[in-house]
């Protein structure tokens, strides 16, 4: 049972219909189920979700409520900085989506990195998406200097030791004789570079192609475009915590 008065909120059908789970019909069958939590508890049909504070779980998975909610995939291009405002006044990730509603950039790539990057408002996105134990996939393309071996792609694989500890076991292969694929699911600074040295490859280019489920080809750096709901709602799934992944 939600907290909140009877005659306050909005009610729990309609924010699981603009959050992109059917009609509002259906969303009374999920309700009707017992697929949906309220503020910790199973919903009941008539329940009132306070958009603002309220936390709201369908199938265990929490989703965002509140009502201007965006999500923005950009791809970034390098020399752009992930940051809301940078001291030393070069173009930021910020700069390239809408300003309103504020967004932040999810997790950062570095100056130089290119590609994929989410920016929202979502809060509790954004904390499932950087929190360490949720995990989520991502994959770099990375150019790098010389040709590596199969050792040095089995070592990428296997987990390499920088200086913050042995890296986890991630995908890595080759896909020309020097651009490397890689997918990781830890997020440490500059871990992809530092990885590749360590195998005795620099970087000289790097790429982001996919976040959890998100790919999008198409998009050309510098351009940006919102999220589907669907997108959205696969985002969610994916991050989940690391016992917890269908
Ligand atoms: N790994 C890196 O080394 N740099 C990035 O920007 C992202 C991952």
């Amino acid at each position: 049972m939600s907290d909140v008065a009877p005659s306050e909120g909005e009610r729990l059908q309609k924010v699981l219909a603009r959050a992109g789970f059917g009609s509002r019909r259906v969303c009374e069958e999920l309700i009707d189920d017992g697929r949906v939590r309220l503020n910790g508890a199973v919903a009941r049909l008539g329940d009132r979700v306070d958009t603002a504070n309220g936390v709201v779980e369908v199938d265990g998975v929490p989703i965002g409520v509140a009502p201007d909610l965006v999500h923005y995939l950009l791809n970034k291009p390098a020399g752009v900085v992930t940051t809301a405002a940078d001291p030393q006044g070069r173009p930021t990730v910020v700069d390239l989506v809408p300003p309103e509603p504020r967004v932040h950039p999810v997790g950062r790539l570095d100056l130089d990195t290119e590609g994929l990057l989410l920016l929202t408002n979502d809060g509790t996105l954004t904390h499932r998406l950087t929190h360490p134990s949720f995990g989520v996939e991502k994959e770099y393309l990375a150019q790098v200097q010389g040709r590596p071996s199969r050792g040095a792609i089995r070592r990428l694989r296997e987990g390499v030791d920088l200086d913050d500890g042995r890296t986890a076991p991630a995908e890595a292969s080759l896909v020309a004789p020097d651009l490397v694929r890689l997918t990781i699911h830890e997020g440490r600074n500059r871990q992809v570079r530092r990885m590749c040295e360590a195998v005795g490859h620099p970087v000289v280019r790097l790429v982001r192609t996919r976040i959890g489920p998100l790919r999008d080809p198409q998009l050309r750096p510098g351009r940006w475009r919102p999220l589907t709901l669907e997108e959205v709602r696969a985002l969610e799934r994916a991050a989940r915590p690391a016992g917890e992944r269908r």
